[in-house]
């Protein structure tokens, strides 16, 4: 006897139905009578539980035991149609293999309702959890959504370097990687470390961003982007900010700051679109657990839409698109300000914006989604285009619930304003040399941004936390599994 293997995600959409069929899984739960046992199996294809139907006496007791939430198990039977609530599909088992038990008495996954903050003790355990496997879905989703948004554009995607020579962008912030030995490295006639005998002849560290040497890529191919992972040393433990995170960099020759914003809306809409259309079980999960969530804040902190909502609000409405110098207006007048609310109080042009005022900015002021463009040079970095006064070409992009999610410029194309800022911030030339080089030779008007990968699963999953939409999260003092 022959048994077809499927998936749950195929089976509960249709496929083998009154066919001989095999699925493997997790034991969800199990419920046991006299004549009839119901066992419901997860594979992480899908929300949805399979429904396996068996009857006690032929499968036998000593079988049955070992069948508890947990254990993985392969069941082989006919798939019919099911009369019972809350299924369409079940399957009567003729057979079944316990793989792996386990024991009920010391699984840490147990059948109710966890903490978020229990489950990340037990990441190599959390994905099997209704949440957690509708959140690393709704992520592979996104990550599949990415690369197809830009091939049908015909961007090209580079892989950028992971470790870095230069450290311009970082600015202390960044992971040393060396092969010296810690005890007893070698000294320089200046008695510090000489890194000119360690790997790589020269200080290296992980990346900030990929997006110094993808502008390479973008002044020979013209569109092109980046999708890899970043790390950054900054000692913020928050609720968006991770030590190693994901972003895409895309970056486009002859782009202006205004073709840049462009690309950047079309390309959230794009993204929040492919999840509504494309994750509809998963999202419908996530919205009725992000409205219970909303239900235990107080009154005055609770969203107004619900997740799904939210999703649509972001892919209908235009973003609001205001300069620096603009929501410096807004927020000075601000209530919160006034009332001296604000953590920082916004006094005068010029003050870096903080989460709480983009949020403000972004919740109570527009309600929508906000560019904000033109900031001042000195709280920006300093590869952004001058626009001749204080100012630089700078957009960054806020969320409601979080704040920025994507930062990014036209680039400083001319050669002497470059090397001028440079100098102005400390940059050694040498450094970049091969940088400047670009402006050198053929340069060209050209735009990026940064999209932090995480933040935008955030967005489209409603998780509070950034450390609950990454597999395994890297933050200060912790690096478990
Ligand atoms: O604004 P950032 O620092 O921009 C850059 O790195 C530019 N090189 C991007 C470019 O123009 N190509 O970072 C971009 C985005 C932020 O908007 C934020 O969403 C995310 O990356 N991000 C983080 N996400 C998680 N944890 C952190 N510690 C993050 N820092 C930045
Ligand atoms: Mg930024």
């Amino acid at each position: 006897m022959t048994y077809t293997k499927y998936s749950i995600s195929q089976l509960t959409s249709g496929a083998g139905l009154n066919q001989k069929v095999r699925v493997q899984g997790w034991v969800k739960s199990k419920r046991e009578s006299k004549n009839v046992v119901f066992i419901s199996l997860n594979d992480g294809s899908t929300i949805k539980n399979v429904q396996i139907v068996g009857d006690p006496e032929k499968l036998g007791e000593t079988l049955l035991r070992t069948i508890n939430s947990g254990a993985s198990i392969s069941a082989s039977g006919i798939l019919q149609t099911s009369h019972g609530k809350g299924q369409t599909v079940e399957l009567a088992a003729e057979n079944i293999i316990v793989d792996g038990e386990a024991d009920p008495e010391i699984y840490p996954l147990q059948p109710k309702k966890h903490s978020l903050e229990f489950l990340r003790e037990i990441a190599h355990f959390r994905p099997r959890s209704q949440t957690f496997g509708a959140v690393f879905r709704l992520r592979h989703a996104m990550i599949f959504a990415v690369h197809q948004f830009f091939n049908d554009r015909g961007f090209y995607n580079i892989h950028t370097p992971i470790i870095t020579g230069s450290d311009a962008e970082g600015a202390g912030e960044m992971f040393r990687v060396t092969t010296l030995d810690p005890l007893n490295p070698p000294v320089n006639e200046a008695g510090g470390v000489d890194y000119s005998k360690d790997f790589f002849g020269k200080e290296t560290n992980l990346t900030v961003s990929g997006q110094l040497e993808v502008e390479a890529f973008a002044q020979s191919m013209g569109l092109v982007y980046t999708f890899g992972p970043t790390f950054r040393a900054e000692n913020s433990n928050t609720s968006r900010h991770l030590a190693e995170f994901w972003m895409i960099e895309p970056e486009m020759a002859w782009y202006d700051n205004n073709d840049n914003m462009d690309l950047a809306e079309a390309f959230l809409k794009y993204l929040v679109n492919y999840a509504l259309d494309k994750c509809a079980d998963d999202l419908e999960f996530l919205d009725k657990r992000d409205t219970q969530e909303e239900q235990q804040k107080p009154q005055h902190q609770r969203q107004e839409l619900s997740l799904i909502d939210r999703l649509k609000f972001v892919s209908e409405h235009q973003f609001e698109r205001i300069t620096y110098t603009e929501a410096i207006e807004i927020l000075k007048n601000s209530k919160p300000n006034k009332k001296k609310k604000f953590q920082f109080l916004i006094d005068a042009w010029g003050s870096d914006l903080k989460s709480e005022h983009e949020r403000y900015l972004v919740e109570k002021h527009f309600k929508k989604p906000v560019i904000i463009y033109n900031y001042p040079k000195d709280i920006k970095a300093f590869y952004m285009r001058s626009n001749g006064d204080n100012t630089v070409a700078a957009m960054d992009v806020l969320f409601p619930g979080i704040g920025e999610v994507i930062g990014g410029s036209q680039r400083e194309e001319r050669l002497e304003y470059l090397q001028k800022r440079m100098k102005e911030m400390h940059i050694p030339e040498e450094e970049l040399w091969w940088y400047l080089d670009l402006r050198k030779f053929g340069t060209i008007t050209h735009s990026g941004f940064g999209l932090g990968f995480e933040r935008l699963v955030q967005f489209v999953t409603g998780m509070n936390n950034i450390r609950d939409v990454i597999p395994f999260p890297r933050t200060p003092g912790s690096a478990e599994f």
